[in-house]
């Protein structure tokens, strides 16, 4: 099979398009790990948290130059989320012209966090353009020539950013219970017996990301992080 076959004949079936939804998924849902760990540093101070920030773009400085690394991770994550959202978009737009009146709501199959996928899906995009203009650029930081904690404190100092922070995470965390029970069935973990176990391992992958995320605003906003 050519290189090209593979990618026309991937795409091209429900069955290769979810595995790309699988495999980006994956990649994306490694990063917020580490992301999340990283960002527990906040608990031991500002000169930690800020040393952390600056060891991203300092890190394999010798061979990539500084913020090499950061920048290969950003592209790697642009591309996943890119291929993510095509997907997602391709296959809902063929099951919608493969049943044009559209499901009963009471007929819908499926959790749930199986139909609010999508919604999830767009909250997390558009909060996650609001956190690089926030923490990243500054733009909408009301403290943006501050470090990487002065930014993080200033920005959840304003309670709507932060409750928008609490309630994206908590969509994040419906997205990955669901995303990745679905996603490991996909990539062949399919088998009635280990069911219980996947939902199971789905839920606390879901409800420690979300804890390890929403712990930093409410630490904030109670004053535990000043
Ligand atoms: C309460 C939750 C979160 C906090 C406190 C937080 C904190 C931060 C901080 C401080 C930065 C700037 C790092 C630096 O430049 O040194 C950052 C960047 C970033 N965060 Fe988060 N983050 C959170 C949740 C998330 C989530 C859930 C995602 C993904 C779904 C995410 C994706 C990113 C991305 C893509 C960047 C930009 C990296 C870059 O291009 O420099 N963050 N975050």
């Amino acid at each position: 099979m050519t290189q090209r076959n593979i990618v026309t004949r991937t795409w091209g079936s429900s069955v290769g398009k979810k595995s790309v939804m699988a495999v980006t998924g994956v990649i994306f849902l490694l990063f917020v790990i580490a992301h999340m760990i990283g960002n527990l540093k906040i608990f031991f101070g500002q000169e930690t948290f800020d040393a952390y920030s600056e060891h991203l773009r300092t890190l394999g400085a010798e061979i990539f130059g500084y913020g090499g690394i950061l920048w290969i991770i950003r592209v790697v994550l642009v591309g996943s989320v890119l291929l993510h959202m095509a997907a997602a978009f391709s296959l809902w737009y063929r099951a919608k012209r493969a049943r044009p009146i559209g499901y009963q709501h009471k007929a819908y199959p499926g959790s749930y966090a199986a139909r609010t996928m999508r919604w999830g899906g767009v909250i997390i995009a558009l909060f996650v353009i609001w956190h690089i203009l926030d923490l990243t650029t500054g733009t909408v930081n009301p403290d943006p020539g501050g470090g990487a904690y002065e930014k993080l404190v200033a920005s959840f100092d304003r309670p709507v950013v932060a409750i928008f922070y609490i309630v994206a995470m908590i969509a994040l965390g419906f997205h990955i219970r669901h995303g990745l029970w679905s996603g490991i069935q996909t990539l062949g973990g399919n088998s009635a017996i280990r069911q219980n176990s996947l939902k199971a391992f789905s839920l606390v992958v879901a409800v420690v990301v979300t804890a390890g995320f929403v712990i930093i605003p409410l630490s904030v906003m109670f004053g535990l992080v000043r």
